[in-house]
């Protein structure tokens, strides 16, 4: 049977419901073709983000009860901070209201214009806050990571070569900091290895620069080594995640994804100064150092989040899912990076679409006509996402691949709702040729592809043929 089984069994059930076809297709109309302004109430599988959408536990709903809302030193902090320090091993544990919040403050504390974080691939909001620096943030995954065709057990592996020409290119002294992103998010929720982990820390620590982690996804991580890497398998995930991060100084963590809970995030940093520096912009900018933006019960619901997703019945249910629906989708032809990510699947738009061009975004078209064909929602990594000018040409570069990520929630969606939106996928495909693509009416300055308004190219249906 190549059914992942589900560790739990279900206790509250939340209803949806699937709007009609011509209600569909008004509402993608008003959004502009941005699934991200669709009601939320007017779909029916959503699929945009895995980050804060999963079911919590009995444990976790007992533990919000149990939350201790003391403004300092909370009896919730302590037993948070107690089970952050157990897994991840740092000195300094800093709650924050989610990852981006992190990452802010990570960057401002250490990042000033023109200077140069590299990463496997930067997550846009790690992106962004390095951008808003002035700062530029450099992509260096290795060349396996870019190719949408190529089954490997570790692209999210960062290239050892890139890094390096980047200190050459660049200077010591502009690389106050290295990312790497476990699992690389952008790159198709690939596992990065941990032979890959521990030559980017000894690198890290020849040149004096400290290694942090974004962390969202660890245990998935984790899951990967223990299953993929030789001398591994043995191992627990315990034990992979205590070794994974000594090879950094520190990581930001957004706990919407591997902390099971649907807010929250924290950095975490072995650097006294450097964390003392955090704290007081901390206290500026989300709240005093023992709760950091986030309620108590917030904290509580973490701590028992971050020991439930180390359980190795839920990780093998977790990827188990997302694997079958990729095997769902080689059996119904539907194109995607190889292999499945961890936490998602990312539909290649350009095999799946070919008659359209990068100028008319055919991973947003593959987006919106998922909507329109079945009520699923997915979310675009392509060029709406991620066009850029490059920062030596002055030239917009599109990204190396043109994605429509099926992000799965945790311990949310059944097989059945999952095998669905395989055929939904393969409807989309059939119809080909019959999607028009997209044009920008409407863009802000950054991060466009949260608020962006689009139209069929030239105005008209979005479905040729469509009556509407
Ligand atoms: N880093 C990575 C790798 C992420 O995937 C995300 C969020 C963040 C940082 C930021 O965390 O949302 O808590 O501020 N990713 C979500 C997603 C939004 O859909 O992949 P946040």
């Amino acid at each position: 049977m190549d059914l992942p089984f589900e560790p739990y069994r279900i206790k509250v059930v939340e209803r949806i419901r699937r709007v009609s076809r011509p209600e569909r297709a008004r509402l993608l109309e008003t959004a502009g073709y941005n699934v991200f302004k669709i009601p939320s109430a007017s779909i029916y599988i959503d699929l945009l983000t895995d980050s804060g959408t999963s079911a919590m536990s009995d444990l976790q709903w007992a533990a919000l009860m149990r939350g201790d809302e003391a403004y300092a030193q909370s009896r919730s902090f302590a037993e948070f901070e107690g089970v952050v320090k157990e897994i991840f091993g740092y000195r300094h544990v800093i709650p924050t209201h989610q990852g981006r919040a992190a990452e802010g403050l990570l960057f401002a504390t250490r990042v000033k214009a023109g200077d140069v974080v590299p990463s496997n691939i930067h997550f846009d909001t790690t992106r962004a806050n390095v951008e808003h620096l002035g700062a530029i943030a450099l992509d260096c995954v290795a060349d396996a990571g870019l190719d949408p065709h190529l089954e490997a057990p570790f692209k999210g592996d960062m290239s050892l070569d890139k890094l390096r020409d980047a200190f050459t290119k660049y200077g010591r002294e502009r690389i106050p900091v290295v990312m790497l992103t476990i699992t690389n998010n952008s790159g198709g929720g690939q596992p990065v290895s941990m032979a890959n982990i521990r030559e980017v820390s000894a690198f890290c620590r020849e040149m004096d620069v400290p290694l942090i982690f974004d962390a969202c996804r660890f245990a998935e991580n984790a899951w990967f080594i223990q299953q993929r890497e030789e001398g591994w398998s043995g191992r627990g995930i315990e034990d992979i995640c205590r070794e994974m991060f000594s090879c950094a100084d520190g990581c930001t963590m957004s706990a919407k994804k591997d902390a099971l809970v649907n807010i929250g995030g924290f950095v975490c940093l072995n650097d006294d100064e450097w964390a003392r520096d955090l704290t007081n912009l901390l206290i500026l900018r989300e709240g005093f150092p023992t709760y950091g933006g986030l309620a108590g019960r917030d904290l509580a619901a973490m701590a028992q989040g971050l020991r439930e997703v180390m359980d190795p019945d839920y990780l093998a249910y977790r990827i188990g899912q997302v694997a079958r629906l990729g095997r769902r989708l080689d059996e119904l032809e539907v194109p995607y990076l190889r292999p499945a990510g961890g936490h998602a699947i990312y539909v290649d738009a350009l095999a799946a679409l070919p008659h359209l061009p990068r100028e008319q975004f055919p991973a947003q078209v593959f987006t919106a006509a998922l909507y329109l064909e079945g009520g699923v929602r997915a979310v675009e990594i392509g060029s709406l996402m991620f066009d850029h000018k490059d920062p030596d040409t002055g030239q917009m570069v599109h990204p190396a691949m043109e994605l429509v990520r099926l992000a799965v929630p945790r311990r949310v969606y059944t097989h059945t709702q999952l095998d669905y939106v395989a055929e939904v996928c393969a409807a989309v495909m059939r119809k080909g040729r019959n999607w028009r693509g997209l044009e920008i009416t409407w863009q802000p300055s950054a991060l466009r592809h949260f608020t962006a308004s689009l139209r069929p190219v030239g105005g008209g249906t979005f479905e040729a043929g469509d009556q509407g």
